[in-house]
């Protein structure tokens, strides 16, 4: 039978087997996969595993130096590459879904090839890729390697992608990742994070990017997410986030009239994705949510929950 205990046994060996002496380069992105393939080859190959942690400047509240900080206190050879203005400045004036996805991607892969020529002959890119990412980039739909790929068949691919590739969670499942994880003793707060898209607030804040937006809806989200842990809701929920609106609405505030943002909250329960329900979140949840909210960021005088399933809405806004 499956254990998770063996499997780190035998997956050590292999990689140890595999790979020898040489380098290894991994993009960590704070989810569970890649995180868990860094800690299995960490224990395998040590310092020769080269981490590349990279900001995009989308990313929650504090994520970045909360997580790099984390990494590092777990052992792992690991750089935080902080590249927000370079992701920022090249989505100015972007508002299509699928342009900022390209040019989100785009910008990725640059920063990533930039930073793994400053790894000295390394030879293998290790990957989180887990057994459904594997069975979906069959599907027609293609994954973040399809994109890659349109990308980079003019001018050929980025030398990191011509590195030999090793994928230590290709046969695991999502809960089986967990256990691998937990019973290398990975935090429970890096087990039970929710998901999170690759491309962060960017599809969270609907039409164009501005540096205002993003810090408006970093600190919406963070007192969404903050309170769903200090209510004990966070583990109940499968995905939460907030969405900044491109609307403008009417509001008081004292005897003044107020024209600003409006957010709406999402919450989902969902087994992978593919389908989700709304969460029936308490209302005085909501309620000490939305006050906490409007008072608290300036820009902000509206709150709404999103009550749609998916399908048919999507439990992203774009
Ligand atoms: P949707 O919005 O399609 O989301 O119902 C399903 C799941 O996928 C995540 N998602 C993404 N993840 N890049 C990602 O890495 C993306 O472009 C992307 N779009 C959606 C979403 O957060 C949810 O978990």
């Amino acid at each position: 039978t499956w254990t998770p205990a063996a499997f780190v046994e035998t997956t050590v060996a292999g990689l140890k087997a595999k790979i020898g002496n040489e380098k290894v380069i991994l993009g960590l992105s704070g989810g569970v996969d890649s995180s868990v393939a860094a800690v299995l080859l960490n224990k395998a190959i040590g310092k020769n595993l080269h981490c590349i942690f990279v900001n995009n400047g989308l990313l929650r509240k504090n994520e970045f130096e909360d997580v790099l900080h984390q990494y590092k206190d777990m052992g792992l050879n690991v750089k935080g590459v902080d590249a927000s203005a370079r992701f920022l400045d090249a989505l100015e004036g972007e508002s299509d879904p699928e342009s900022k996805r390209k040019t989100i991607g785009r910008v990725f892969i640059e920063v990533f090839d930039d930073e793994s020529h400053l790894v000295d002959n390394a030879k293998w890119l290790a990957q989180g890729t887990i057994y459904p990412d594997v069975i979906e980039s069959v599907s027609a739909t293609g994954g973040p390697s399809a994109t890659i790929k349109s990308h980079h068949n003019v001018g050929g691919l980025p030398d990191f992608m011509k590195l030999k590739v090793v994928e230590p969670l290709k046969m695991l499942f999502k809960d089986e990742v967990r256990r691998v994880g937990k019973s290398m003793g990975l935090e429970p707060n890096l087990l039970g994070r929710h998901p999170f898209p690759g491309p962060g607030l960017a599809i969270r804040i609907l039409g164009d990017i501005t540096r205002e937006k993003v810090a408006i809806l970093q600190e919406v989200d963070h007192i969404f997410i903050k309170g769903l842990k200090d209510w004990g809701l966070y583990d109940q929920v499968w995905q939460a986030g907030a969405m900044l609106l491109p609307v403008n609405s009417v509001g008081v505030m004292g005897d003044e009239r107020t024209y600003e943002k409006c957010v709406a909250l999402r919450a989902v329960e969902s087994t992978d994705g593919m389908t989700a329900d709304w969460v029936n979140l308490p209302y005085e949840f909501l309620q000490k949510t939305s006050n906490d909210i409007i008072n608290k960021v300036p820009g902000v005088n509206r709150v709404v929950y999103d009550i749609s399933s998916k399908p048919p809405a999507t439990i992203e806004w774009e």
